[in-house]
């Protein structure tokens, strides 16, 4: 693909972390069966948990909707990394020091041990040892660069100012964290689950679960309608589509990100950026068979919400080409995640009164340590009763300053596209040329239309199957995409990114929509 390809967003997105790996070929549950423990999701965080509980004799097994390590976890910037953002002055102010310093330790702790695993079991990877940089473009966050340097040092991390990066982007402070990393996500992690699954761990793909029944045993059922039945759950499939009674729902909501992989004229300087202003920016470089390639990182907005969303590829293509001498963008890709209301990321029993049924999801997009974390909280509550790191990511934590604000925020926001997408106007132009997909109305009902390169035309009922909101069409993904919860779909109507569990219905005939069209337009 080359930049000119790119602009007109004629191909569609290839992650080089799944380009670059073969693919997998686990079997689907094909029988009911009962395990100690049960994993829903086969993430990076699904397949760490596996491996620290493996160790403890237990029997187990690992669903995955899709493919295993087929969805965040592919489409990440994999960078291993405790700096997250400007996070630790406003951790340290909303929670306190020690669960501040709880956050600071867990991700610094899983840095050390993703590297101390890498090396136990050899695994060529594309490991390598970077310095994680957030720079300020503006005073404001230069003032907050400051007092996080300070505020992560007092937490022990190894944190220091820096007034200029090797880029040509005027700066008015930056930090630096020292002993951070970055790998191949993929290579890592297809290691870990061959290892697992030679010791006894069953993994299986195409198994979506569709329900789960909590009891004196926990029943999970597939949409095959194969059970597994365990005595423990762990929930580690991105948004958990399992909403009885932790209203999840109501405190998570999901963004996007874009992500290109350019070959640059340039060497790069080595080291991972972000800004600290938004539009995101970050970029860290990787290397490949054939060459180095810089990942241009950039462009959130929530899910179903972005405008034109072909734009923030090309608003990507164009901060590229400010820095570098773009000449050429062999991949380019997107992901989303899910946020949580504070900031911090959901890990532990699934509520209170769950102690057989726990999770690990809103990752803030920084699932690489997180994910390790995770594992070693599940790991340690399963095992030993409790964790040196659970109170500050307790799903269940209360009196968090400012969380009850964006709570509201966020559901008047869901809550607009429940009601207001039944309403909408839709075009009054239907024309639906090759690559493009629209929205009409017929007879009261709206119907998702897509015409491929070859002129075939794919139509779905917009309606979320989720919980009833409106779809939105994803031009740079060709998908559909759902403002409420961020359940997407393939054109098709096949489910892309939970937590829906079931795809779009098709309910109308081609040939009679090209009538419509033909005849009404
Ligand atoms: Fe919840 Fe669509 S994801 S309504």
């Amino acid at each position: 693909m080359n930049k000119e390809d790119l602009k007109s967003l004629n191909q569609l997105p290839q992650s080089y972390w799944l380009a670059s790996t073969d693919p997998t070929d686990y079997s689907s549950l094909s029988e009911d069966i009962s395990v100690d423990i049960a994993i829903i999701g086969a993430g990076m965080a699904g397949i760490l948990c596996a491996y620290l509980l493996h160790k403890e004799n237990l029997s187990m097994a690992v669903l995955d909707a899709g493919k295993i390590l087929g969805g965040t976890t592919s489409h990440t910037t994999a960078k291993i990394t405790s700096q997250h953002g400007l996070i630790y002055d406003k951790l340290k102010k909303q929670m306190g020091f020690d669960l501040a310093k709880q956050y600071a330790d867990a991700n610094e702790n899983a840095i050390k041990q993703i590297k101390d695993i890498i090396d136990q079991h050899h695994i060529d990877c594309d490991y390598s040892p970077q310095s994680a940089y957030i720079y300020a473009e503006d005073e404001n966050n230069a003032e907050k660069i400051e007092d996080e340097v300070k505020t992560a040092s007092e937490l022990g991390i190894k944190a220091s100012f820096i007034d200029e990066i090797p880029f040509p982007i005027s700066i008015k402070a930056g930090m630096k964290f020292d002993n951070q990393a970055q790998f191949h996500p993929r290579k890592f992690l297809l290691r870990l689950a061959e290892i697992i699954g030679n010791e006894g761990v069953r993994i299986y793909e195409n198994s979506r679960a569709v329900d789960l029944e909590d009891g004196e045993k926990i029943t999970i059922t597939t949409e095959q309608g194969k059970k597994v039945t365990a005595n423990k759950v762990i929930i580690a499939s991105h948004y958990p589509f399992y909403n009885k009674p932790g209203m999840y729902f109501s405190r998570i909501y999901t963004e996007r990100t874009y992500i290109l992989a350019i070959a640059a004229k340039e060497k790069y300087p080595g080291g991972m950026y972000i800004n600290a202003e938004n539009p995101s920016r970050s970029l860290r470089e990787l290397d490949t068979k054939d060459g180095q390639l810089i990942l241009v990182v950039g462009e959130n907005h929530k899910t179903g919400q972005g405008r034109d969303m072909a734009n923030h590829y090309r608003n990507l293509i164009d901060f590229a080409d400010r820095i570098f001498t773009v000449e050429d963008i062999p991949y380019r890709w997107s992901t989303q995640d899910c946020m949580t209301l504070d900031g911090i990321p959901y890990i532990g029993y699934y509520k209170q009164d769950t102690p057989d049924i726990l999770i690990a999801t809103g990752f803030q997009k920084w699932g690489m340590t997180n994910s390790m974390v995770a594992a070693n909280i599940i790991r340690d509550l399963i095992i030993d009763g409790s964790s040196q790191w659970q109170d500050v990511y307790n799903p269940s934590r209360k009196n968090i300053i400012g969380a009850a604000k964006t709570f509201i925020v966020e559901n008047v926001d869901v809550a607009k596209h429940l009601i207001s997408g039944k309403i909408s106007p839709l075009p009054e132009n239907v024309e639906v040329s090759p690559g493009e997909g629209k929205v009409f109305e017929h007879d009261g009902e709206r119907i998702g239309a897509y015409r491929d390169e070859q002129g075939k035309l794919f139509l779905v009922n917009t309606t979320c199957t989720h919980m009833g909101c409106e779809l939105n069409w994803n031009s740079a993904e060709r998908s559909w995409d759902c403002p409420c919860h961020g359940s997407r779909f393939t054109f098709s109507g096949n489910i892309i990114d939970g937590p829906a569990v079931s795809p779009l219905t098709a309910e109308n005939d081609v040939n009679t929509v090209e009538k419509i069209i033909k005849d009404e337009f």
